[in-house]
């Protein structure tokens, strides 16, 4: 099987804004806007349609059935309107016996929907946990749908949904998944943001090439609004949801936006479509970070450390860049605490001695510009909830 997940995937998901309120009309609007708003040229590719897509009974053949009403021509005429768009589709299903919705889930079932999946032009399969049954061990169930989709006759992405649960990371990437949630659900306000980033830091080390760590769909943009109970809150502030981007990006989450982006604001777009971070999400190398604490201020502050390929354009295709010398470090630096912090980067820290003779240029990804040229530690003032995200270049001093 090629390398289906060589970056982690970028695009939108149904399930934070619509829920079960989706259909054929969305679909095509969301489509037409990945084009209209540059998401298309930014990198994002999936259009996934989440839970509550199908008819509730299987047909007598005991395939699923695409929900008529929301669905009334079927999912081929929808994945060729996508696919005549430049771009991929992704679909939900369940290990279990129903979606977390209670529609029909896989289990039993996986290699007839793998199959089906297919014949309708399926480039992506989000696969959730609900209503498995007690005695099923996760593990195999992702295997068996792995399996299923890698004998389908198309190349399918497998985006497990198990919520971090069972020791995921231990067994995931030997099952064949490609993405693989490890947290619970997000909600669209900053402590839930918070939660799953903290969650997250000791779980750097299992992320990977063609298995990424998923934290969980954006909810960049969302503002308090959408119609799906479970995820909608108070919102955040614009400094919250650069941070939440920030971060997914610096992690390798995968970016699945979760926002109505037809009329998502100019802020929002610049956020989504911010080149500088995204280059350091889809560097080639696949790299995960590490993290250094602020030793006088451990709770609240910390930084991010990513080494890079030495040219990354975002695109995915930088493996050709072998000839390119040198090695750019991505450094974010996040203040969770409520107050203004600063965070002194001590070099000798992340392998750059002052003795070595080098310094680091820091180019700052939000604001697009050189901020200044350091020797043997950088010391940056952030904003209460703040994510500063810089791309340093090692230099000569
Ligand atoms: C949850 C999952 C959410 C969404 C929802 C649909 O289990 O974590 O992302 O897919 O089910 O019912």
């Amino acid at each position: 099987m090629p390398i289906l997940a060589r970056t982690p995937p970028m695009g939108w998901n149904s399930w934070n804004t619509f829920g079960n309120n989706i259909n054929e009309e969305l679909v095509k609007t969301i489509a037409d806007a990945f084009i209209r708003r540059g998401l298309k040229d930014a990198g994002y590719q999936y259009i996934v349609i989440d839970d509550c897509w199908s008819e509730k009974t299987r047909d007598t053949n005991g395939r699923l059935v695409p929900d008529k009403s929301k669905f009334p021509n079927g999912m081929k005429a929808l994945t060729e309107y996508i696919h005549s768009k430049g771009l991929k589709f992704g679909i939900y299903s369940c290990v279990g016996t129903h979606t977390c919705a209670g529609f029909p889930g896989s289990f039993e079932h996986e290699f007839v929907d793998a199959v089906t999946f297919a014949e309708w032009g399926v480039d992506y399969l989000k696969y959730d946990y609900c209503y498995k049954p007690r005695n099923a061990a996760g593990e195999d169930l992702y295997k068996r749908m792995a399996l299923a989709l890698r004998n389908c006759g198309r190349n399918i992405v497998l985006s497990a949904c198990n919520w971090g649960n069972d020791g995921v990371q231990k067994w995931i990437r030997e099952a064949g998944c490609h993405l693989y949630r490890s947290a619970g659900d997000i909600h669209d306000n900053w402590k839930s943001i918070e939660g799953i980033m903290l969650s997250q830091l000791n779980n750097a080390c299992f992320n990977g090439i063609d298995c990424w760590n998923d934290m969980d769909m954006l909810v960049v943009g969302m503002s308090g609004t959408g119609e799906n109970a479970y995820v909608l809150s108070t919102g955040c502030n614009e400094t919250e949801y650069r941070t939440h981007f920030s971060v997914w990006a610096m992690m390798n989450s995968p970016l699945m936006i979760g926002c109505d982006v037809r009329n998502m604001s100019e802020q929002t777009a610049a956020i989504l479509t911010n080149k500088d971070v995204i280059a350091l999400n889809q560097d080639i190398e696949g790299r995960a970070p590490y993290c250094i604490r602020q030793w006088n201020n451990l709770d609240n502050v910390f930084s991010l450390i990513k080494p890079l390929s030495a040219v990354s354009d975002g695109d995915g295709s930088d493996g050709d860049d072998a000839s390119t010398t040198g090695g750019d470090y991505a450094v974010a630096m996040v203040n969770i605490s409520d107050v203004k912090a600063e965070m002194s980067l001590q070099f000798y820290d992340i392998g750059l001695p002052y003795a070595s003779g080098l310094g680091l240029e820091f180019y700052d990804c939000w604001k697009h510009e050189v901020i200044g040229f350091f020797t043997e530690r950088a010391s940056i003032d952030i904003e209460p909830h703040e994510c500063r995200v810089f791309r340093c270049k090692v230099k000569k001093a």
